[in-house]
């Protein structure tokens, strides 16, 4: 049976004061039977390991740079996230591939930089509206998935969270239906188990994202290939609370 997971993608949201403030209100009413996490700002993230500790919930960063160290000005090294406490590091979020103009491959470097430095990739995928529109989702979910699992082996493949999240509901309002995001998650597991076998791809854990809220988590997370969500603007309230209850 996996253990499901709700995380939380905070976004260019919050402050220090308010992480604090946030996680204190928080901590103890987030339901610990199922793996919980926030993946804050990385400024914040120091205070949000503080304000967790003796506490079971993950906290991650949003981004990480896919090389050791050097000349990056301004980028964030996934050994120093890991020095800080992290346990999570989301890779190849829509917004960072369609902002900051990250590809396939670039993704894949940089799941591969996590897993070196012992942090838990979330690897994002998804389709735009219009790729959906076209009928290529299946086709660009599979070749997503299979260009950041490239070199990456079965024993660190087994241990990664992939993320579904279409981009046309992320932020939107507009969740995609039950049965769209079973399907889509059914096909990630099926081109897991394609890249490493059946064992891995019933051991990997696939998340929903989109407009997950407290009304709709429950019927989302029930679906058989679906393991928990990631959740953008309902983690910044108290509504996250019900989320991880669902
Ligand atoms: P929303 O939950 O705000 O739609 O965001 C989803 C998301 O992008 C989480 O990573």
């Amino acid at each position: 049976m996996r253990k499901k997971l709700v995380v939380g993608n905070w976004k260019m949201n919050m402050t220090i004061s308010e992480t604090k403030d946030f996680l204190a209100q928080i901590k103890d009413k987030i339901d610990k039977k199922n793996d919980v996490a926030f993946c804050v700002p990385t400024i914040s993230l120091e205070s949000a390991i503080l304000s967790l500790k003796d506490i079971d919930i993950g906290i991650g960063v949003q981004n990480i740079h896919e090389k050791d160290s050097g000349a990056y000005t301004g980028e964030t090294a996934a050994k120093m996230v890991k020095d800080a406490g992290a346990t999570y590091a989301l890779v190849g979020h829509s917004e960072r591939r369609q902002y900051f103009g990250e590809t396939c491959e670039w993704v894949n470097l940089k799941a591969i930089q996590a897993i070196k430095h012992d942090l838990i990739p979330i690897i994002c995928v998804g389709e735009t509206e219009t790729e959906r529109e076209q009928g290529i989702t299946s086709e660009l979910i599979k070749k997503q998935i299979k260009i950041a699992f490239l070199n990456i082996p079965n024993e660190d493949a087994i241990k990664c969270v992939i993320a579904y999240e279409p981009v046309w509901a992320i932020g939107t309002g507009k969740t995609a239906t039950t049965e769209q995001a079973e399907e889509v998650c059914k096909l990630i597991r099926e081109t897991i188990e394609e890249l490493y076998g059946l064992e891995t791809a019933q051991k990997i854990r696939i998340l929903y994202g989109g407009s997950v809220n407290a009304s709709n988590a429950k019927e989302l997370f029930s679906m058989e290939n679906i393991d928990g969500g990631l959740v953008g603007g309902a983690s910044l309230s108290l509504d996250f609370i019900n989320i991880t209850n669902a």
